[in-house]
């Protein structure tokens, strides 16, 4: 997917907070093998390493132009490579995820094959946003349902594979997981207006439509904004952001 680090990066100060309370969720140990999943332009992926004393952090991520900015923070004990989070191989004491395994599909499967890469007593722990039932996702939905939309965008919908926190704690229980944590939380944002939460969905949500509309994304665009006006009307706009947390540690033999 064509991911744009400049437009990811307007709405930085909102996107901390929830790594924030992620990195609280990290058991801090020394000598740890980490992997950042989708760890985009690798600023988070520094400060996680920097909590982590004497560990090697590596940053993974599917996007060039992400990791193309991720080579100025660099450092000992933190390299970044490209690569599909779903395929992750090896084996590491610490897999975290800030709001990038919303991007692969199945997560049932996902967590099992990631799980499976955490060596005894590893620990997994994932943020992903759980935002999909917000209006400015029905409204996207609906616009791609939409003609011309749906006829260019050959009927594709993004439906996201997040689960409920009662499924990942199930998830990771039948895993075999220890000392499970998962709960949902909203992040307060106040936004200057309709056209705010737009600039922040053309970041993330609207990147599949984006890359598939061709010469028809301005015109998508401008149909969402016209929608978004109306049921947005505030000024400011409160864009209450769910986001779904969670972790578990996999016992030594
Ligand atoms: C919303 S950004 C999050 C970046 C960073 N973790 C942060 O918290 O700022 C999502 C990132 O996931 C990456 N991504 C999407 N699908 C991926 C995949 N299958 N494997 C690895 N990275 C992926 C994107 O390239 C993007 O950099």
């Amino acid at each position: 997917m064509p991911w744009n680090p400049d437009q990811y990066h307007k709405f930085q100060a909102q996107r901390s907070a929830p790594f924030d309370d992620l990195l609280k969720l990290v058991e801090v140990r020394p000598h740890l093998k980490v992997v950042d999943l989708g760890c985009g332009t690798g600023e988070l992926t520094r400060r996680l390493a920097d909590i982590l004393p004497e560990s090697d952090v590596l940053g993974l991520d599917l996007s060039p132009q992400m990791l193309a900015k991720a080579d100025s923070v660099k450092r000992a004990g933190l390299t970044f490579e490209l690569g599909d989070q779903a395929n992750l191989s090896g084996q590491w004491d610490l897999i975290f995820s800030n709001a990038a395994l919303q991007w692969s599909e199945n997560h049932p499967r996902l967590i099992g094959h990631l799980y499976d890469r955490l060596a005894a007593g590893g620990q997994i722990v994932v943020q992903v946003p759980s935002n999909h039932t917000h209006i400015s996702h029905r409204l996207i939905s609906e616009t791609a349902r939409e003609e011309p939309f749906i006829s260019i965008l050959d009927y594709y919908l993004r439906q996201t594979p997040v689960l409920s926190i009662e499924e990942y704690s199930r998830l990771l229980f039948e895993l075999g997981g220890e000392e499970i944590i998962a709960f949902e939380k909203v992040y307060p944002h106040v936004l200057e207006n309709a056209d705010a939460v737009l600039e922040w969905v053309s970041g993330t949500a609207l990147v599949p439509y984006f890359e598939r509309l061709g010469t028809g994304k301005d015109l998508f665009v401008e149909n969402i904004r016209a929608k978004f006006r109306a049921a947005m009307p505030g000024n400011p706009v409160f864009y209450p952001f769910k986001r779904t947390l969670f972790s578990a540690h996999k016992p030594r033999p």
